[in-house]
This record gives C-alpha cells, sequence and structure tokens, in this order.
C-alpha cells in the first residue's frame, strides 16, 4: 500500500482513509483505481450493501421543487410570513407587512432548528427554529436592501429565532399551532442577558448599558444545539454583517479587522445607516456584544435569552453537545470564515441528569479549547491536539496583549492565533456520532487556501477548495474531555467526471452519480446515519456541472458510502434538520429558494414570493427515514 508513487494526490488521500480500507480486500483493491471506471464499479460493489442505507440514490435536479427517493413525500410546515398568534397578520405575499406585523409572523430564512419533545405526551412538541437573515428582495415590497428606519426595524423583527408548537394529528402528521401561548420570535431588539466570564467587561460596555450586562437581540443565526437539559443553542453567526460606519474615515482597530469588520458594512444589510446601535463610529463596543452562543428556554415563553460568553465569541456556526466521561459537558463550535478555527468547550461542573434546573448555569463555568491538527500535507490523518484559551495560560498575558479572561473570551480569534491553531476550510457543523463517539465537521470551501498564508495542510488539502471536505476525528481513549486526538477525512467532496484523475475528483466515495459541493450541515439521527445538507454553488455547470441544486446526502459512516437522499428547489440552501423521536419525520429546512430569481417555492401560483420553508420528510408507508 506505500508503493503508490504513480497515484494522484488524492488517491493518495483516499489510499490512507483506514476506514475505507477497512471495508476489505476488494474495496482496497478498487480505491487504488478511484477514477478508473473499473475502480468505481468495483467500488460500488465492494460497498453497496450498507446495511443502513435503506433508500435508493436519486439523481441530481435542477427542478423548482423537491425531490426525494421513490416512497418519499414532503410537506411544508411553517413558512415566512405565517401568523404565529391567533390575531397575527394573515401573510399577503408580496412583502408588504409592517415591522410590527412581522414581529407576529414566522421569521425570514429559517436555519438550525431542534425539535423538544413534550413531558408526557408523545403528540406534542416545541420547536426553536433559527432565522438567519433577510433576503430584502423578497423581505420588503420594494424589494430593495432597506431605505428606512422602518426597513431595518422589519429585518431585525424577521431575524432571529422562532419558537412553535407543533402537535402530532390523527394521521401522524406533525402540524403547527398558530396561537399556541409557546408561539415566540426571538428578535434583534429583544433584551438578553450577558453572562459568564465576559458579563461586565469593559468592552461589552455601552452608552445603553453601562454595566456590560444587557444586550438587545440576537441576529445572523446560523446553526444550534439543544442541550440535555432542555434548552437551545442559538449560534451568532456573521454578527459583523450588520454593522458598518457612517464616518467613513474610521480607523478600524485590529480588534475589528480580526472579524472582517468593515465600514461599509459587509452586505446589503445598511442596518448602520437608520439604528444608530450598529454604527461603530458611534457606538464601538456594540460589536461585542455580538457572535456569541445564546440560550434560549423554549418551554417559558417568558424567560430572558442569555448570551453565554465561556463559549467564546467568533462566527458560531453550531453548537454538538456531549459528555466527557466523568459527566461533563463538551461544545464543539466551529468559527466559519476563511482560515478560521475549531473550538471545545469542556464545563466545570458535571451534569446532572435528575435535576434539569440545576444545570442552568453550567455553560458559564470552564475552558475554552482551541483545535490543533498535526500531519502534513497530503497525508489526510494525523494527532491532533486541543490547546486551552484561559488568561495567564499559553502565552495568553499582557505581555501578549490580553488583558484578562473577558478579553481572551471577546477576542477569541486573536488567542486562537496566538496559541497557534490551524486555520480550516471554513469550519460549518460538527455532529457527533451516538454510536461511536466520533466526532464530524463540515469543511465547505475555501478559495484562499493555498495563498501564502494559509498553505495547502493535511486537513485543508486543496489549493482554491471549492468543493469542501468532511473531517473526522476521535478523542483519545474516546473520552471527548481528552487534550488530544487523531483525525482523518471522512469525505473529499469532488466532481469526478470534469476532474478525473486529480485531486477535485474527490474521494472514492464520491462518483458521477452523488456527487455534490460545499457540506454544511450535518447531523446524525439515532441509528447512526449521517446526513450531509449542501450549501454551494447549484449553477450546475463548469467545476460544479451535473450536481444540481443544493441537496442533502445520507452516509454510512463506517463503509463511506454516500447517497443524494434529497434534492431542494432552485437557488436555495438546504439547511436546519430535526428529527421526531421516533424517526418517522424528518424536519428540514428550505432556505432561500429563489435567492437567483427563478424559484416560486412553495407557492407555485403566479404572483407570490418565494419563501423560506421548514419542510417534513415522511415515508408513505410511515417507516423510519432512511432505513
Ligand atoms: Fe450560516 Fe456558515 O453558515
Ligand atoms: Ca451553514
Ligand atoms: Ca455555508
Amino acid at each position: 500500500m506505500d508503493n503508490n508513487q504513480e497515484l494522484t494526490d488524492l488517491e493518495r488521500l483516499v489510499l490512507s482513509r483506514r476506514r475505507f480500507i477497512g471495508t476489505g480486500a476488494l474495496a482496497g483493491a478498487a480505491l487504488f483505481l478511484a477514477g478508473s471506471p473499473l475502480g468505481r464499479s468495483a467500488l460500488a460493489n465492494a460497498i453497496s450493501a450498507s446495511p443502513l442505507l435503506g433508500f435508493d440514490n436519486i439523481a441530481a435536479s435542477t427542478a423548482d421543487t423537491i425531490t426525494l427517493p421513490p416512497g418519499y413525500r414532503f410537506d411544508v410546515l411553517i413558512s415566512w410570513g405565517q401568523p404565529l398568534h391567533a390575531d397575527s397578520t394573515p401573510y399577503r405575499g408580496d412583502g408588504s407587512h409592517n415591522a410590527k406585523e412581522q414581529l407576529g409572523q414566522f421569521g425570514e430564512n429559517n436555519d438550525g432548528m431542534s425539535f423538544f419533545p413534550w413531558p408526557g405526551d408523545a403528540n406534542r412538541a416545541l420547536m426553536a427554529i433559527n432565522n438567519e437573515y433577510c433576503n430584502y428582495q423578497y423581505l420588503l415590497q420594494h424589494g430593495k436592501p432597506p431605505q428606512s428606519l422602518e426597513d431595518v426595524r422589519k429585518a431585525q423583527a424577521a431575524v432571529g429565532v422562532t419558537v412553535i408548537e407543533v402537535k402530532r394529528d390523527a394521521g401522524g402528521a406533525w402540524q403547527f399551532v398558530q396561537g399556541s401561548r409557546y408561539n415566540r420570535r426571538v428578535h434583534a431588539n429583544l433584551p438578553m442577558e450577558i453572562s459568564g466570564p465576559a458579563r461586565g467587561h469593559e468592552l461589552m460596555k455601552t452608552k445603553a448599558d453601562p454595566s456590560g450586562i444587557e444586550v438587545l437581540g440576537t441576529f445572523q443565526n446560523c446553526s444550534s444545539g439543544m442541550t440535555p437539559w432542555g434548552t437551545y443553542l442559538t449560534c451568532e453567526e456573521n454578527f459583523t454583517d450588520c454593522f458598518g460606519s457612517t464616518d467613513a474615515k474610521l480607523a478600524l482597530s485590529p480588534a475589528l479587522k480580526r472579524y472582517s469588520v468593515n465600514l461599509e458594512g459587509a452586505s446589503d444589510n445598511h442596518w448602520h445607516q437608520y439604528d444608530e446601535r450598529f454604527d461603530i463610529s458611534r457606538h464601538p463596543n456594540e460589536v461585542n456584544r455580538h457572535g456569541w452562543i445564546t440560550e434560549i428556554d423554549p418551554f417559558d415563553p417568558d424567560s430572558k435569552p442569555i448570551k453565554r460568553t465561556a463559549l467564546g465569541r467568533f462566527k458560531h456556526e453550531n453548537a454538538a453537545l456531549t459528555e466527557t466521561r466523568d459527566g461533563r459537558v463538551v461544545v464543539y463550535m466551529g468559527d466559519d470564515e476563511r482560515g478560521e478555527f475549531i473550538y471545545k468547550f469542556i464545563s466545570r461542573d458535571r451534569l446532572d441528569k435528575s435535576n434539569p434546573k440545576a444545570n442552568r448555569h453550567l455553560l458559564d463555568h470552564g475552558d475554552l479549547y482551541v483545535a490543533h491538527l498535526g500531519g502534513q500535507a497530503l497525508q489526510p490523518r494525523g494527532e491532533g491536539k486541543w490547546i486551552k484559551l484561559s488568561f495567564g495560560e499559553n502565552g495568553l498575558t499582557p505581555e501578549h496583549g490580553f488583558s484578562d479572561h473577558g478579553d481572551v473570551l471577546i477576542r477569541a480569534r486573536a488567542a486562537g492565533t496566538h496559541v497557534g491553531a490551524t486555520r480550516m476550510d471554513r469550519p460549518e457543523w460538527i455532529a457527533v456520532s451516538p454510536k461511536d463517539g466520533q466526532v464530524y465537521c463540515t469543511l465547505t470551501n475555501n478559495v484562499k487556501r493555498g495563498n501564502e498564508d494559509q498553505p495547502v495542510d493535511g486537513a485543508n488539502p486543496r489549493a482554491n477548495n471549492v468543493y469542501g471536505q468532511i473531517l473526522r476525528w476521535r478523542e483519545a481513549s474516546d473520552d471527548a474531555g481528552a487534550e488530544r486526538f487523531t483525525w482523518d477525512l471522512f469525505v473529499v467532496a469532488g466532481n469526478p467526471v470534469v476532474h478525473p484523475g486529480t485531486p477535485n475528483a474527490g474521494s472514492a466515495n464520491v462518483n458521477a452519480d452523488n456527487m455534490f459541493n460545499s457540506p454544511d450541515g450535518l447531523g446524525f439521527d439515532k441509528d447512526g446515519r449521517l446526513w450531509v445538507l449542501t450549501d454551494g454553488n447549484y449553477g450546475d455547470s463548469g467545476d460544479y456541472a451535473g450536481m444540481g441544486n443544493n441537496q442533502m446526502l445520507c452516509a454510512d459512516p463506517v463503509s463511506g458510502e454516500m447517497r443524494r437522499f434529497l434534492v431542494g428547489p432552485r437557488g436555495c440552501e438546504i439547511t436546519g434538520l430535526a428529527f421526531s423521536p421516533d424517526q418517522r419525520t424528518m424536519f428540514v429546512g428550505v432556505q432561500h429558494p429563489g435567492e437567483d430569481g427563478k424559484s416560486s417555492f412553495p407557492d407555485h401560483r403566479d404572483g407570490m414570493r418565494p419563501r423560506s420553508s421548514v419542510v417534513m420528510i415522511r415515508r408513505d408507508d410511515g417507516g423510519v427515514i432512511g432505513a
């Protein structure tokens, strides 16, 4: 197996994949031939008998609908603009609702979500669903970026999190319950508590909050996590997109630059032009009060959300929770920007399983770590270690510009750089296997990889990485509390038709029938199936020819086989994943359909604007999804 001088770089990548080689002699032989028709068909024969995957791979599609394997169907649970309360304004379909009306309706661009079973009632549940950002072409009637404070207020009313109640009808279908007292919008102007080490910190104080203990709102809520004590963790990702400066000559501090704040505002939000809270020339510390993980209790609609600063401030993607051997809580987190890091938080105290309320402040005390992945370029496996980000340790001292622990957490990226963390290809979702505790992380793409400051390495093996890969690690002694781990690459996405025989063909578990780009969402079901959701280029041409619209695949983590399970409508990203406890309903998010102006999903009648929606996938025979 070492005599692989003639192999392409990626074939070498593939060869060193222990799991694949472990699938047997035939698969091992096939791997040598990856890229040739013989290699691919032999591989298919070797691994097609996955006992986990009970459906056939479906074709790529560019249709303006959801495509599923035979025997599966979808229904819409809820869409942007759906009235939440008994007296909420009905959806009008033309973007004409004002900010006050939007506050009573389901938010825009749903993303990560969790399903909270109702204690003692299998037919009742709550769902917490992120509303990440706004598509102004549809949110606002004029279809342009905000032109007034009223427009900004509507945007602020449409983002954050929506909590809804759902109930299961006699036919087994889950339905949204309009008028439930649990339905709630957690938006960008709702007061929230700041807790943990950065509470009251000098950098958290503003004119409106001179004590640095209360902040208005959460926004740019990408994905999420669910705690064992029944609360929701919403992750603030591209928060800097909402900030800008009315002083075009303002000098940006290194701290602002490190988080990619820019004077114009990083997108089409323009909030800073109409709402001075978002103008960094007037309120320089407001931006420090965002970029956190915020905890929400969905079962208490009057509760105040809490920003948990012990988990660090960066562009949070999701929060994957597990436990150490000795019962402390571990939260894995990715920072989604090119070249940013992977983090792990370990709580100081143990989880109290007999008393959920005792865990309420577990996330305020503990240690934050950042990942360093060893290994050489083109060696897709290696050892890694977790480096503690704690004031006074590992050089995080006043001599190096860190004033206290709150400062380390507020500027977690700078702390990570100081301790030598590994720059990754945009860490997106992280998921922990319920079967063996191995941890998977999507690295979605990184067109800056290969530049001087981001050279290719083992885990980020391709320059100008347009396709992405999924990293996997196993903690030492299978203890999530370990400081060492080993890692490999589970899949390297690519296009074997456009780029045969090169690293951009992807690893051997990618073929002409299942190819995809930009893995983003990621989650396990209880049986250990690994679901992969994409947020990539849906142009279906060039590097992406034959991949179609964004989609969802399902992988067998042991054999490595991946099958395409769902294709979304035009212009959308597939993001957000939850299951009913019986796994007979899968909830999937369709975000920004028609971003390219070419969709009318889900209501295809003339003149209807496309709407981000949560859809439910079920089997015609009522069986377990994917089985
Ligand atoms: Fe909101 Fe990194 O995705
Ligand atoms: Ca994402
Ligand atoms: Ca993404």
